[in-house]
């Protein structure tokens, strides 16, 4: 198996979790307890030791493979499909490595839930909104994009318009989703009270 076919089949694993995942910060819009509610069910399957491990591999060598064919692919790439995935991809493998690196100290280290309150306090810290609101909106909008230009070239067979219709769908969901989260988590949409230990985790005090 080539490289590319298993960065193809990893992202399977992981596009499975995705779904949950985002659909957990969806169900978010409902207000934070919902939210809290969500998670603390799906944590009973995406927690359960052999499928957390096998997430959390699938991620690390997503960071690897996808590191390595933007770096390979680099002189010969050419039009703007292939640059538009390799800069999503890009921006996926930064977004991967902090993401859940954050959430793993957050874990182990500084002993919080990594709950609601820990994606959103970040933006009630400031000036770390500023960091938090475009990471999250692209990390959300990179993976969109970069299942949307996958998608183009299994559509090979297909005309130009149904390809680009394959790419500009999942990326014009993705925009709206990610500003609904991000929209969210800084309390657009409810009041937001971040309680004080993941608010100090920013260096912020009463
Ligand atoms: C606005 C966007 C996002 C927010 C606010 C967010 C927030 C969170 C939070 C709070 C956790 C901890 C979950 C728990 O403790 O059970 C988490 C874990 C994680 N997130 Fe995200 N996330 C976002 C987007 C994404 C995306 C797009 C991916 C890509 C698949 C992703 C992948 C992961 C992974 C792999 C974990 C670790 C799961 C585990 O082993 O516990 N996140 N995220």
């Amino acid at each position: 198996m080539t490289l590319r076919k298993l960065h193809g089949t990893s992202a399977l694993i992981i596009a499975v979790y995705a779904c949950v995942h985002i659909a957990n910060h969806l169900v978010g819009l409902g207000g934070i307890e919902a939210h809290i509610a969500f998670m603390r069910a799906a944590r009973l399957v995406y927690r359960f030791p052999g499928l957390e491990v096998l997430l959390l591999s699938a991620i690390a060598f997503q960071i690897y493979s996808g590191l390595t064919l933007v770096i390979r692919g680099w002189k010969q790439r050419q039009g703007f499909i292939p640059w538009l995935q390799a800069g999503a991809g890009a921006y996926l493998v930064f977004f991967f490595f902090i993401h859940v690196s954050a959430v793993l100290l957050g874990r182990t280290v500084l002993h919080l839930d990594t709950n609601f309150y820990f994606a959103a306090a970040g933006f009630h810290v400031p000036p770390f909104q500023f960091f938090f609101a475009p990471y999250y909106f692209l990390g959300v909008l990179g993976l969109f994009t970069h299942l949307g230009c996958a998608l183009y070239w299994r559509l090979q067979a297909r005309s130009r318009p149904a390809r680009i219709l394959a790419v500009a769908l999942p990326s014009s969901v993705g925009f709206v989703v990610s500003l609904l989260i991000v929209l969210s988590l800084a309390g657009a949409f409810y009041p937001v009270q971040v309680p004080p230990e993941y608010k100090a985790t920013y260096g912020w005090h009463p």
